[in-house]
């Protein structure tokens, strides 16, 4: 009945977790849910109001052009070269997509053939790994390790990998290490993907949520990016759009071509009102987005004094809203997990839903209210772990 390739496909981990959720509603248990990476805000209204007129207008009920509406497009410009002084022509260099996870999936089907390599970050947002099975590629793993602060060692990918790979996913800032790198990385990786020969994909969808005077760099803010990749970002993290499936890729020409190319075979582009939403977000006040920051970095800092109190083991981060930490010795992640969530009803993503070298460790997110945050970090706290 089913593709051999889904065969090999597994469930999408946070529809696993809703799953788990929803058995534990049912059997009453008040849940705090610090799992997935959603955001609790609402869209700002200058957006929605935006999306509620381009809605009534009769044009918007056609077809949208397959890449996205160049005004779309070109507000992306502009904010990259506002935010990242990164300068993008809107034509070529821009890509509308619905949401960064779809381009991301299609991305492996414009740039494998049956059996080639995609190096894959682990543990890393479960996309890049299960697109490339989708495509009938083959994931190799890199491990993101804590001794190199969850950074990939370039040296010590086995080179027949490095050999055979046509593309590289990377994210930072990273989910779900919550790990932050400067320019200089990027720098080493342009070198890698030239040198090899290999694509680089980056995913940079937490681009915005950094605190404490951390400013994230776009990988296309490096000489020679361009030339090697391409960076995926969205609308979802930065303006509480998750909802509203839009995000882009740009950088590469040639990579977003193919893209495109199987974009068109696929899908039919974003609803233009949604796009007019984007611009809306892209180009009109950024107030929503520093107010934002404030309450996620009141929430980190409360979620992870209570950790600590707790008795586990975290860094505080400086990007994304996610708190990596380790799982008391003596649990494997899942086990953990649902200790948190039978015995606290807090529900946190296992480390090792991310990936092998996630074992050992598991996620909380911020995306509740500091409330209820506190009381997660109560109940935790009265567990004795
Ligand atoms: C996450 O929580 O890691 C992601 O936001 C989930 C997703 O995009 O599916």
């Amino acid at each position: 009945m089913y593709a051999k390739r889904i065969s090999s496909l597994p469930p999408y981990l946070f529809a696993e977790i809703d799953k788990r959720k929803k058995e534990a509603r049912k059997k009453g248990i008040d849940i705090i849910d610090l799992s997935i990476g959603d955001p609790d805000l609402p869209t700002p209204p200058h957006i929605v109001e935006a999306a509620c007129r381009a809605a009534k207008d009769p044009l918007n009920h056609r077809y949208p052009s397959y890449e996205g509406m160049l005004s779309f497009r070109e507000a992306v410009a502009a904010w990259y070269n506002r935010r990242k002084h990164i300068s993008l022509d809107a034509e070529d260099e821009v890509l509308t997509l619905i949401g960064s996870k779809e381009g991301i999936a299609h991305s492996t089907f414009a740039f494998l053939d049956h059996g080639d390599i995609a190096l894959v970050p682990d543990p890393a947002y479960p996309a890049y790994k299960n697109a490339t099975l989708l495509a009938n590629g083959i994931p190799h793993s890199v491990p993101l390790t804590e001794e190199n602060e969850f950074t990939p060692d370039l040296e010590s990918i086995d080179k027949e990998a490095v050999r055979k790979a046509k593309i590289m996913f990377l994210n930072y800032p990273n989910n779900p290490t919550a790990a932050a790198v400067e320019k200089s990385f990027f720098k080493e990786i342009v070198d890698f993907a030239r040198d090899h020969d290999i694509a680089i994909l980056h995913d940079n969808p937490y681009s915005e949520l950094t605190f404490d005077g951390y400013e994230a760099p776009s990988f296309l803010a490096v000489d020679g990016a361009k030339d090697v990749g391409i960076e995926f970002n969205s609308l979802s993290k930065t303006y509480n759009m998750t909802g509203w499936r839009i995000g882009y890729a740009i950088g590469n020409s040639d990579l977003l071509k193919g893209l495109r190319l199987v974009k068109t075979n696929v899908d039919s582009g974003v609803f233009q009102a949604v796009q007019a939403a984007g611009i809306a977000a892209l180009t009109g006040p950024q107030g929503g987005v520093k107010a934002n920051l404030a309450v996620y970095k009141e929430r980190r800092d409360i979620l992870f004094d209570g950790l600590k109190s707790a008795g586990m083991e975290v860094k505080k981060p400086k990007a994304t809203f996610y708190l990596w930490a380790k799982v008391p010795s003596g649990f494997l992640s899942i086990r953990f997990s649902l200790l948190l969530l039978d015995r606290a009803g807090v529900v946190v993503t296992p480390g090792i839903g991310f990936g092998d070298a996630g074992e050992g460790f598991v996620r909380f997110s911020l995306c509740v209210s500091k409330e209820r945050i506190k009381e997660a970090c109560e109940r935790l706290e009265r567990l004795d772990i």
